[in-house]
């Protein structure tokens, strides 16, 4: 069954909005297994708190350093909730009104995903004194971040674009993200190793959804071939809105004393690698 689009974005043709898989394009695989979800997490997340199994820093103990470092702790995490709310919205109405069971079935465990790292970064800031999440988002998150939370609300929630919520979501925000996680656990791996051990769950788990993204957006592009110009256009839109936001983050690291080289290098090149996978670049 495919739901009709509510509200058509006026630049998002109709029939892009309609999107039914082709039989080609729902090949099983153990993605779409809740099986495979709990038995591959469960490899990194059993015996785990909040992600964790080493206590992160307390906030005294983070005073003993460079004020720096708490900084470079808060953005990292605040960067990263401001993003997992919005996976956590757009995941959960991708879900509501999925295409297909397979696709549904690997929302429902992606929702849990990010309702996890929602909490996790959210209890992280508070135990780093930020009691106050909004205020903290809004001092250390790049403007931007929210612009691209309402782009992906009105995308998704209100027009039902399925695909161009697939692109936004599994490949531009999470494919990019995965450079930011990977460069901000390895950054904290010796400092707080706590902190760096939360964001490698959440990185693990972000392998796997944009591993969702690709499979679905390959098979679409091989067996519709009338919908590669859609989605050539939106992949090209929503990657240049998540790419100036990491530039401007990256503006925000080299204030707070955190050199953007490596990091900016790793967003490239996951992009780069997933733009070749699925043969746009
Ligand atoms: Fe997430
Ligand atoms: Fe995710």
């Amino acid at each position: 069954m495919t739901l009709e689009p509510r509200r058509p974005l006026s630049d998002v043709p109709h029939d892009a909005l309609a999107y039914a898989p082709t039989t080609a394009e729902l090949r099983p695989h153990k993605l779409y297994e809740v099986q495979y979800w709990r038995e591959r997490s469960s490899t990194y997340l059993d015996g785990t708190t909040f992600g964790y199994s080493t206590a992160p820093l307390t906030q005294a103990q983070l005073r003993a350093l460079p004020s720096a470092t708490y900084h470079a702790i808060v953005g990292a995490v605040a960067g990263g909730l401001a993003g997992e709310r919005v996976a956590f919205e757009c995941s959960a109405a991708l879900c509501a009104f999925a295409p297909d069971d397979n696709a549904r079935m690997f929302l429902a465990t992606q929702v849990i995903d990010e309702a996890r790292h929602v909490e996790v970064f959210t209890h992280r800031l508070k135990s780093l004194g930020c009691e106050d999440v909004d205020r903290t988002l809004h001092k250390y998150v790049n403007p931007r971040m929210f612009a691209f939370h309402a782009h992906m609300r009105a995308r998704v929630v209100d027009s039902r674009d399925f695909v161009g919520g697939v692109i936004g979501q599994n490949l531009a925000l999470e494919g990019l993200a995965l450079g930011f996680f990977e460069f901000n656990a390895a950054l904290l791996e010796d400092i707080d190793p706590g902190t760096s051990q939360m964001l490698k769950t959440v990185l693990l788990d972000e392998r796997r959804h944009v591993g969702f993204g690709l499979m679905r957006l390959r098979g679409l592009l091989e067996n519709q071939p009338n919908k590669r110009a859609y989605v050539e256009d939106v992949v090209g839109e929503l990657s240049n809105e998540m790419m100036a936001i990491f530039e401007e983050n990256a503006d925000n690291m080299a204030r707070h004393g955190v050199d953007p080289a490596v990091p900016m290098e790793k967003v490239r090149a996951y992009h780069a690698m997933h733009l070749g996978r699925l043969g746009m670049n």
